[in-house]
């Protein structure tokens, strides 16, 4: 009897990351695929499903304009429950630290049916950064019975919470995700002229600076700190700075009421994936407090700058690709110039060692979830990581 899975997600980087798995899921003849998607993120999620060619048998659609926590939850907990009862699944995946991950999990614990968690195990230690999203993926964490930690720190922190679950360490499936984007660009070219026809004019004898930022954490202070950052940047007309802005009005009101209309700062909708690759692939500075981005950007061997104080994502800061800045104007505008000003420095920074996957994540899950042989995802325990496992190049995928 093939296994019934329900995969539930419902924000843009959580459909990133989980479609590849879906679709080895739904090749896999032992497993019956149904995908649930919660659609808190309406459009941003709508673009990867469509990029995938992804079809949901259930869309909750719970988005509603500048949503609270709360009636976020609320509206997931009711859906969810109706769909668990209906699909009788035999076990549910659920990804990350989203409201969407935390209901998922937690709906299906209270009708016991077995949770597995994509990308577990990482944590800050500090409960109010990310907020709330290192409570959400605690709560999913110690609800499921089967823990795909993407690296061996992940799984360390696992270990040492002596939670239930079964942990195996698989690499991270953007990794899967960005691998197959990679591909595609690089063998269409029409592909990657039409994108770049509709990327913002870049003039390539400056440096380009890709900014993203969406963190509840930073709504206030910090987007005010982060956009007179960008400001400063702009005025030096050393560089360019491209930033697709995310739709949360939090976001949107305050960097677009900050940046519009200043020279070299060009503010987007948020990019379609395909796009949002190959914006990186040109970049030469990523400036974020995105999580995918954190993972993705190293692996295309561009510098990192974090606007955090703490990540759940050691690894690259180890390796050398990734630095925390924070999200004070000077310290922004101090390491980017760094960087901008020293192209040496920016190329020893990017040293293109990627430690968070080897493009083969998801077929470690599948292996795992339908009882096939597999080998763990090869990494070692921090301090001091080094191998270079897998490594885009420019767009080029290479082993
Ligand atoms: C959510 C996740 C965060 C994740 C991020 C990725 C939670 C609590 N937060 O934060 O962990 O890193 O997504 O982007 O789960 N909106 C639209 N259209 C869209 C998407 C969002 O209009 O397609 C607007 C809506 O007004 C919505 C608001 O953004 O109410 C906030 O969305 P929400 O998912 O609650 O928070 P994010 O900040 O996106
Ligand atoms: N991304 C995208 N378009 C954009 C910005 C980001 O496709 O305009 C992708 C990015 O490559 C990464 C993911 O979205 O895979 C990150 O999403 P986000 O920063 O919203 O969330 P986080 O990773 O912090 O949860």
């Amino acid at each position: 009897m093939p296994v019934r899975i329900v995969s539930i997600f419902g924000t843009r980087p959580e459909a990133i990351k989980m479609a590849p798995l879906v679709k080895r899921l739904e090749a896999d003849p032992d497993v019956q695929s149904v995908v649930c998607v919660t659609g808190q993120h309406r459009s941003m999620l709508k673009q990867v499903l469509d990029l995938f060619g992804i079809v949901p048998a259930h869309d909750l659609e719970v988005m509603t304009a500048n949503q609270s926590l709360n009636g976020l939850a609320s509206r997931l907990f009711a859906g969810l429950d109706d769909i668990l009862v209906a699909e009788q699944p035999d076990r549910v995946l659920v990804h990350g630290d989203t409201a969407t991950s935390m209901a998922g999990a937690l709906a299906a614990f209270h009708r016991r049916i077995p949770v597995g968690h994509v990308e577990a195990g990482l944590r800050t230690g500090n409960l109010m950064e990310p907020w709330p999203e290192e409570m959400n993926r605690r709560v999913v964490d110690v609800v499921s019975d089967l823990l795909f930690a993407p690296t061996a720190s992940s799984k360390a922190n696992l270990l040492a919470e002596a939670l239930s679950g079964q942990v195996i360490v698989t690499g991270n499936t953007v990794i899967d995700a960005l691998r197959l984007m990679c591909t595609r660009l690089d063998q269409d070219a029409p592909l990657r002229e039409a994108i770049d026809a509709r990327l913002p004019a870049i003039d390539p004898s400056l440096p380009l600076l890709l900014v993203t930022g969406h963190r509840r954490e930073s709504f206030g202070d910090g987007f005010d700190h982060i956009c007179a950052a960008l400001a400063t940047l702009a005025q030096t007309g050393k560089l360019q700075i491209v930033y697709p802005v995310h739709m949360n009005p939090n976001v949107r009101g305050p960097v677009l009421a900050a940046l519009d209309n200043i020279p070299n700062v060009f503010l987007t909708a948020p990019l379609e994936y395909p796009d949002f690759v190959r914006l990186m692939q040109r970049a030469s500075i990523v400036l974020t407090d995105s999580g995918g981005v954190q993972e993705e950007a190293p692996a295309l061997g561009k510098p990192v700058l974090v606007m955090r104080d703490v990540t759940e994502r050691p690894e690259a800061l180890a390796a050398g690709t990734v630095r925390l800045v924070g999200t004070e104007r000077d310290s922004i505008v101090r390491a980017v110039l760094e960087l901008v000003d020293n192209e040496q420095e920016r190329r020893a920074f990017a040293r293109r060692v990627n430690p968070y996957g080897d493009g083969h994540a998801s077929e470690r899950i599948v292996a795992a979830l339908t009882g096939k042989p597999f080998e763990a995802f090869p990494s070692d325990t921090l301090p001091g990581y080094r191998h270079p496992l897998f490594v885009l190049q420019g767009g080029t995928a290479s082993m």
